[in-house]
């Protein structure tokens, strides 16, 4: 190659007008409003020296009217490529504010499309780290017609690869939908927000005064809306959090999630489970302490833990391999099932089900959460979901009652006849169609009301109805339960399931897809 030729001239100089268009000054912009700029976020995720971009020297498309000014950048406000993250092939997109605020135009839109489709054809997963104004103003209805495609790609892809939103900026308007659609959304605390319509319209429509981080920051997206699965307090512990979490998920749809090495120390036979239930059925304990006395240490990766806090979900892994954990939290409104949190199970559910990941149930749930606003916000339509999630999920699923599993909610948690592979209990489990008062209330009403002294019935037929049916030996006698066991061999006997289902294969009717409850 001619080294002094006219075309490996103009290669280095279009090498170097890129290394001057990303200028410390442009970074300075982020930096001051405590944010990376595209490239150190790229450079953060990935394995040192793997990343390959491609489409840097592409230019924005012109706008089809002189409106506003579209500028001549190399790359079009976004970073696109792939590289090695712990070791596996994953596809990205970086949006760069610092180019016309990251905002989308046709050009920027098409790369990302074409990651899209990459990431689909090789089978890994794809992670959008986005910090864009919305659609380019300039650009008009192409720039939406990318919005189109870059959605249509995210939901062609669903079940298939993993897709991952990072928010580390604004994701305003029409454009929020993209991260909605992937499979986990990602936020940073304070420097991210995500709204369908702005502070600024808030006040025009409604005359109401919200600040952006009241209206879509991290906080509210991970309590409230449920949005947000997972925040964190700057964009390297997001970053670095993200590559822990992508260590638990399979690349694809047809592989299995990676095993890791168990340094064994959570022992199989495990005596501190037996003391973590309390005796009185009515106080509360931490579910999450029995979570980390089953799996490995240390392993438990919790999902949308600040929305719904009383249906606790994440992964685990047990002697190295991923499991899906769904478990009741009766240190929040006493486990109950409510809207929130039967879609949230219902969500994740469905992803383990979609990535070969095995669920694992705790069960300690009283019912479902009684209430006018609960009826008229749809708990049935809601609590069908994740009826609906448990019942269609083929991969292996093992449920254990620690202690109440009362009516439909004890039907919903993954029983044995909604498909639950093994299904085992522990002693203290309570399992019947409802709790004691109410049920000693539906069948003695008058002989209470005609009695002496009401209080001493009442306690009389709750304790035989506790001794007589809120036991897990009727279950266990009946075959609804598969056996009662020791809490101390917990670890032991589902690891030992787990691995009896290692092959387990269900055959599916052919059909369009189910239709759920939405
Ligand atoms: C073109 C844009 C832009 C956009 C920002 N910029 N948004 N350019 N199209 N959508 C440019 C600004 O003109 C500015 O250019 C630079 O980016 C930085 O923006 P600032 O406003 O100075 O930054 P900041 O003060 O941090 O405010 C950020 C912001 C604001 C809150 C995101 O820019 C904003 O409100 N933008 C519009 C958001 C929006 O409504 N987007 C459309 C959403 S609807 P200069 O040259 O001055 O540096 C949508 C439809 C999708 O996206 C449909 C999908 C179905």
């Amino acid at each position: 190659m001619d080294l002094n030729g006219k075309n490996y001239k103009a290669f280095l100089e279009r090498q170097e007008a890129i290394k001057k268009q990303y200028s410390a000054k442009r970074a300075e912009k982020q930096h001051l409003k405590g944010k990376l700029t595209a490239h150190e976020r790229i450079n953060l995720l990935f394995d040192p020296g793997t990343f390959e971009e491609i489409d840097a020297f592409v230019t924005p498309a012109a706008s089809p009217v002189e409106f506003g000014k579209v500028e001549k950048s190399y790359g079009d406000g976004v970073i696109v490529g792939h590289g090695k993250v712990n070791g596996r092939l994953v596809f990205a997109y970086a949006q760069d504010f610092t180019i016309m605020g990251g905002s989308l135009g046709i050009v920027h839109a098409k790369k990302i499309a074409k990651i899209q489709e990459m990431a689909l054809k090789m089978g890994s997963p794809i992670i959008g780290l986005i910090d864009s104004g919305g659609a380019r103003i300039q650009e008009g209805v192409a720039s939406l017609s990318g919005y189109a495609s870059i959605f249509h790609n995210i939901i062609q892809s669903s079940g298939i690869i993993p897709q991952i939103s990072v928010i580390m900026g604004p994701a305003a308007g029409g454009a929020v939908y993209s991260p909605a659609l992937t499979d986990f959304v990602f936020m940073v605390n304070h420097t991210s927000y995500m709204f369908v319509t702005g502070p600024n319209v808030v006040k025009e429509v409604l005359n109401e005064d919200v600040t952006f981080d009241e209206l879509g920051g991290a906080e509210i997206h991970a309590r409230k809306s449920g949005v947000a699965h997972m925040i964190y307090d700057d964009e390297e512990n997001t970053i670095l959090a993200l590559k822990k979490f992508l260590a638990y998920l399979p690349s694809n749809n047809v592989e299995n999630p990676p095993v890791v090495p168990d340094d064994g120390s959570v022992p199989e036979i495990n005596e501190k489970l037996r003391e973590i239930v309390p005796d009185d059925p009515n106080k509360a304990y931490d579910v999450k302490e029995v979570i980390s006395n089953i799996v490995d240490r240390n392993s438990f990766f919790e999902i949308s833990e600040l929305f719904a806090p009383n249906l606790v979900t994440g992964f685990a892994r047990l002697k190295g391999k991923t499991i899906g954990i769904v478990a009741n939290q009766p240190k929040v409104l006493a486990g109950v099932i409510d809207i929130d949190s039967a879609t949230k199970g219902a969500r994740f559910i469905r992803f383990c089900d979609a990535f070969n990941i095995p669920i694992l149930t705790l069960e300690d749930v009283p019912g479902f959460l009684p209430g006018v606003d609960q009826e008229h916000g749809g708990i049935i339509r809601h609590g069908a979901k994740m009826l609906f999630a448990y019942s269609e999920a083929t991969v292996p699923k093992i449920t254990v009652i620690l202690r109440k599993a009362y009516g439909g909610a004890f039907i919903v948690m993954n029983s044995k006849n909604l498909g639950g592979d093994f299904n085992f209990a522990w002693p203290t489990a309570e399992i019947a169609v409802m709790g004691p008062d109410g049920a000693v209330a539906v069948l003695y009403r008058k002989e209470l009301a005609e009695s002496p002294d009401p209080v001493a019935l009442k306690n009389e037929l709750v304790k035989k109805y506790r001794d007589k049916l809120a036991n897990p030996f009727i279950a266990d006698e009946s075959g609804y339960i598969d056996e009662v066991s020791d809490p101390a061999i917990t670890r032991k006997k589902i690891i030992s399931a787990f691995t009896a289902l290692s092959n387990k294969w269900v055959k599916v009717p052919a059909r369009k897809h189910g239709n759920m409850p939405l």
